[in-house]
């Protein structure tokens, strides 16, 4: 899941979990001043608070996609996919301590790990499961399922194996290969489309955006970035261009014989068309609320001493400099999350008995 789920947010959210305009400094009461007043963030504030927010290494962590995507078979039959990518390690945290003795002994522990892993020829590999939602189920499903602060629950929509990623290589060149990639959730190919989440919609176009001006208008044509099979685009010139189309044709449709998209056979937008699919996508479904879900997170999910040490590290991070207002929202916030914990927050946190924090929580 996600901390927000309107894209408009995204900058100001970022912005809050970076640092002060003046110190340049990380700054606890700021993350919280944005997820108080966004209570949306609660279920990804609380899993990233959780064990789940220290991954061992990143071999010991699992993916998401988070957001539902479109899946069309080739009889043209539509689904809702959301995409799992579980560590066929196994999912496992460090502590507190662990964390902060490490980022104090050596910081780039995780890269390192994952490189040297890969070098020594074994292969961290991740089982890809897929939640399968019929189309109509979308639009009155109890929980909106666009909506990417929520999760599908496994007992409505069962975790269906698919497939395998396996990390096979290094890089060679850390600059070529890693520093000017540039993935996009925009690029999909057919038979996968996008979905109505906004935020999902949003990152299709913000992605591509802040590749052109990060690496350069023609970034697609590298060798990380370019496709394996030849592509006729229509797209033209701009700084460096490197592949062109000759002297075709630079329109279509054209009587010239050079090839083009036909958009008619592109039924993954099909829903844009689907008005009621669309209206019931920005509507609240049934049990559409804020905190229903990290209460369930920390309840059902979390046992005894996972509950403590979230209690533990969300204390830790509110004595980390958060005050007045912020910090009253911060216990109703916990509060409304569920009632138990935030009674123990609020109390750790009167009494001052949390650790120091760990700086650095909670970056996209
Ligand atoms: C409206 C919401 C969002 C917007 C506008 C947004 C925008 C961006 C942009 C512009 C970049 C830099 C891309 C580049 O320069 O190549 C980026 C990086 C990234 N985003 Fe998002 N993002 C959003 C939400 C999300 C969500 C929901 C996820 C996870 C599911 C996510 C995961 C990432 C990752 C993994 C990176 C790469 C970070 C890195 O290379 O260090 N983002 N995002």
């Amino acid at each position: 899941m996600f901390f927000v789920r309107d894209p408009i947010k995204f900058p100001h959210f970022i912005r809050s979990q970076k640092r002060l305009p003046d110190s340049g400094l990380r700054d606890n009461h700021m993350q919280w001043d944005f997820w108080t007043l966004n209570p949306e963030s609660a279920h990804q504030v609380t899993y990233v608070m959780g064990d789940r927010g220290l991954p061992r290494t990143w071999r010991h962590m699992n993916g998401y996609g988070s957001h539902t995507y479109l899946w069309v078979n080739a009889g043209g039959e539509r689904f809702w996919v959301k995409y799992h990518f579980h560590s066929t390690l196994g999912w496992e945290s460090i502590t507190n301590d662990e964390a902060a003795a490490m980022a104090g002994v050596d910081a780039d522990f995780h890269r390192r790990d994952l490189f040297e892993t890969i070098a020594r020829g074994e292969r961290p590999a991740w089982t890809l499961k897929v939640q399968v939602m019929p189309y109509d189920d979308a639009a009155t499903y109890r929980f909106n399922p666009f909506d990417l602060t929520k999760v599908w629950p496994h007992e409505d929509y069962p975790l269906i194996p698919v497939g395998k990623m396996t990390l096979n290589r290094n890089p060679e060149n850390f600059f070529a290969e890693i520093e000017q990639a540039a993935f996009s959730p925009g690029n999909t190919v057919p038979g996968i489309g996008l979905s109505p989440d906004k935020m999902l919609l949003g990152r299709s176009f913000a992605y591509n955006d802040a590749q052109r001006n990060r690496i350069g208008t023609n970034f697609h044509q590298l060798p990380v970035n370019r496709p394996r099979v030849p592509v006729d685009t229509y797209m033209f010139d701009g700084q460096m261009n490197f592949e062109h189309s000759g002297s075709q044709p630079v329109y279509a449709p054209n009587s010239e014989g050079r090839t083009w998209a036909d958009g008619e056979a592109t039924p993954e937008e099909s829903w844009a068309a689907d008005g009621d699919m669309v209206r019931s996508a920005y509507e609240l479904h049934a049990e559409d609320d804020d905190f229903g879900q990290p209460g369930t997170l920390v309840r059902d999910v979390m046992d005894d001493a996972q509950r403590e040490r979230l209690i533990e590290q969300v204390s830790g991070s509110l004595l980390g400099g958060v005050r007045g207002e912020v910090l009253d929202r911060a216990f109703w916030y916990w509060t409304s999350i569920d009632p138990d914990v935030g009674k123990r927050i609020e109390e750790k946190v009167r009494t001052g008995s949390a650790p120091e924090p760990v700086p650095g929580m909670g970056e996209s």
